[in-house]
């Protein structure tokens, strides 16, 4: 089978089957384009039919091929593990901004330790604790941290159970969706994605509210907060903080939707 045919009968699948040809034969956009008319290895065909056979049930590629990019580099993901977010890349931005060198940084919720790991290969010298309540991301956090030969702190912490000493930067993209809205995602995030790193509560503030709130223990006197929130959430996210004497700044995303929260602590309560 050609390259051109196998896309072509995918149909409404078009842009999943271009992207399963491109991981498997290892090519870039471009270089699928010019082979079209070129035969597909006959090793390579059973596995992108079982792939976009997948992909058609509803199945994340990332998942198919657990693999996703992230600021440049690839990390593994798995069955469990929220798939990393592009805007999330704006959080990563911000803390190394603000991170000063040896920085104590403590990433919560880590799921698959993209944001705590990306710091780490970015700026050597940051200090990186990573905490996450679930085996699944734990597991998939200390495999990427071996894949990139990165030196960071694992733990297993129900949000702050199990964390002790005093951070410069508390990073976090937390579970920040409605409960009642769960049901009404796009079926590859409702079926596939766990929900336990979806669900935020009854109005989705849930982690923010115990974040802000227990935080200040660990946090250092000038120390800041960095949240990744909805896109709807900036105004809530802000109040909270600012109810508990930490000053609030809104930063927006590529598509100017509010994206990240950073809360400075003043005079907290
Ligand atoms: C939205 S995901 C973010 C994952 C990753 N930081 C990212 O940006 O791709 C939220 C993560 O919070 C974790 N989580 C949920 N409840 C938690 C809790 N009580 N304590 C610690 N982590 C929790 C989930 O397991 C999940 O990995």
């Amino acid at each position: 089978m050609k390259v051109g045919e196998f896309i072509e009968d995918s149909k409404e699948y078009k842009e999943e089957a271009e992207k399963i040809l491109i991981q498997l034969l290892g090519i870039s956009r471009g270089d699928l384009f010019l082979r079209r008319m070129e035969n597909i290895p006959e090793e390579i065909i059973e596995r992108a039919e079982n792939a976009l056979h997948r992909a058609k049930e509803g199945e994340p590629l990332q998942y198919i091929f657990e693999q996703v990019e992230f600021y440049g580099r690839s990390f593994f993901v798995g069955e469990g593990v929220l798939i990393p977010r592009p805007e999330t890349e704006l959080l990563v931005e911000s803390v190394l901004k603000l991170a000063r060198d040896k920085a104590q940084i403590l990433d919560l919720c880590t799921g698959s330790g993209i944001i705590g790991l990306t710091l780490k290969a970015e700026r050597d010298n940051l200090a990186i604790c990573m905490a996450d309540i679930s085996d699944s991301a734990l597991l998939c956090a200390k495999r990427n941290m071996d894949n990139l030969k990165l030196d960071v702190n694992i733990i297993k912490s129900d949000l702050f159970d199990k964390i002790e000493g005093k951070y410069n930067i508390i990073v976090s993209n937390p579970p920040y969706i409605k409960k009642s809205v769960i049901s009404k995602l796009d079926r590859r995030v409702r079926d596939y994605e766990p929900t336990i790193a979806l669900d935020g509560g009854e109005d989705g503030l849930y982690f923010y509210r115990k974040i802000i709130e227990e935080g200040k223990n660990f946090l250092e006197d000038d120390g800041i907060i960095a949240f990744e929130i909805g896109y709807d959430q900036g105004q809530d996210v802000l109040d909270i903080g600012r109810s508990k004497g930490f000053k609030g700044e809104l930063l927006k995303d590529y598509s100017n939707n509010d994206r990240i929260v950073l809360l400075r602590r003043i005079n907290v309560t």
